[in-house]
């Protein structure tokens, strides 16, 4: 198991020494085992973007460690074109950042840039259309703005996949989409995860998602990580979480409620089928059929 995400104490303070100073990071410590995906949870505030601009070295260390796949960001010399090669980052509602006429030229940008020649530039589009659900002759020559929310949001992920990225980062992937776009998000992202062993960061203030995705989970509060673990480990904890003004899962909630209602269900549920499974063991029900909602 390789550390690929390593940070180490790390400080930040926005706009220091000036009347509207902020500290956003007081002494963070992360690490994230490669092809993991992580979790970052924490209340509105807490520094969770802070910490993930430092990754693709959209903000440097004023203090403290941050080594990404074997770059130190506080190197002077950080080879950055090299650096967001590795790292993909697609930001809360990427779709903003979508600028380019047609569909194709846009998710083409990073790797022409890149400089790759034509047919690498044209697999690589091809290929990342293909990862996100788009179709690749369907869509290139579409006009990028004429699209709906979920489809450009597509657009722009694929322009962060064509880059092949070994890190890819989400920052609220699923917010703003309806239910079955949002599923198909999380489905996209697991596969991505599963076939091609990118190691996956998210931060999101979805716990359903996070329950469902994450390998290991990081809590940020006020700056610090106050909690990590798995994600049965940090949702057997509704107490320490509701302190931080964050919740468990709906269905963990159902669990823990009809636990303090004298029933001996399990209290480490994640999923609605975790739960339905559970509820039917406890009272005795026939399984079978089900919601099928995981
Ligand atoms: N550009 C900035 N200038 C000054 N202060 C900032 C800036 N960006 C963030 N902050 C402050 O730093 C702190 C951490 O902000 P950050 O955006 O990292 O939080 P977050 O955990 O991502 O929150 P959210 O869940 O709302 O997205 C907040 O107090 C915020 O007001
Ligand atoms: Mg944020």
């Amino acid at each position: 198991m390789r550390t690929i995400v390593k940070v180490q104490d790390l400080h930040h303070t926005y706009l220091p020494g000036t009347p509207f100073e902020a500290i956003s990071l007081r002494g963070v410590d992360v690490d994230v085992v490669e092809g993991q995906i992580v979790a970052l949870i924490g209340p509105t505030g807490s520094g969770k973007s802070t910490l993930i601009q430092h990754f693709n070295a959209l903000i440097r260390p004023q203090r403290g460690k941050v080594i990404i796949d074997g770059h130190d960001l506080s190197n002077g010399n950080l080879d950055v074109k090299a650096l967001r090669r590795d790292v993909g980052m697609v930001f809360q509602t990427p779709e903003q950042q979508l600028f380019e006429q047609y569909v194709g030229d846009d998710i083409a940008f990073g790797p022409r840039n890149f400089g790759f020649d034509g047919t690498e530039v044209r697999r690589r589009v091809r290929k990342a259309m293909e990862m996100v659900g788009l179709g690749f002759e369907e869509f290139k020559d579409r006009l990028t703005f004429s699209l709906s929310g979920g489809e450009m949001r597509k657009v722009a992920i694929a322009g962060v996949l064509a880059l092949e990225p070994k890190i890819l980062i989400f920052d609220e992937p699923t917010c703003g989409l309806d239910p079955g776009t949002s599923r198909e998000f999380l489905c996209r992202i697991r596969e991505l995860h599963d076939n091609q062993g990118v190691t996956i960061i998210l931060v999101s203030h979805n716990m359903e998602d996070v329950a469902q995705l994450a390998d290991r989970i990081y809590v940020l509060v006020d700056g610090e990580t106050v909690l990590d673990g798995t994600p049965r480990q940090i949702f057997s904890q509704p107490q320490s979480l509701r302190g931080y003004d964050l919740d468990v899962p709906q269905a963990t909630q159902v669990m823990h409620g009809l636990r303090s209602r004298g029933r001996e269900v399990r209290s480490d549920i994640l999923t609605v089928c975790e739960a339905e499974e559970e509820i039917c063991r406890c009272f005795g029900f026939a399984e079978g059929g089900g919601t099928g909602v995981t």
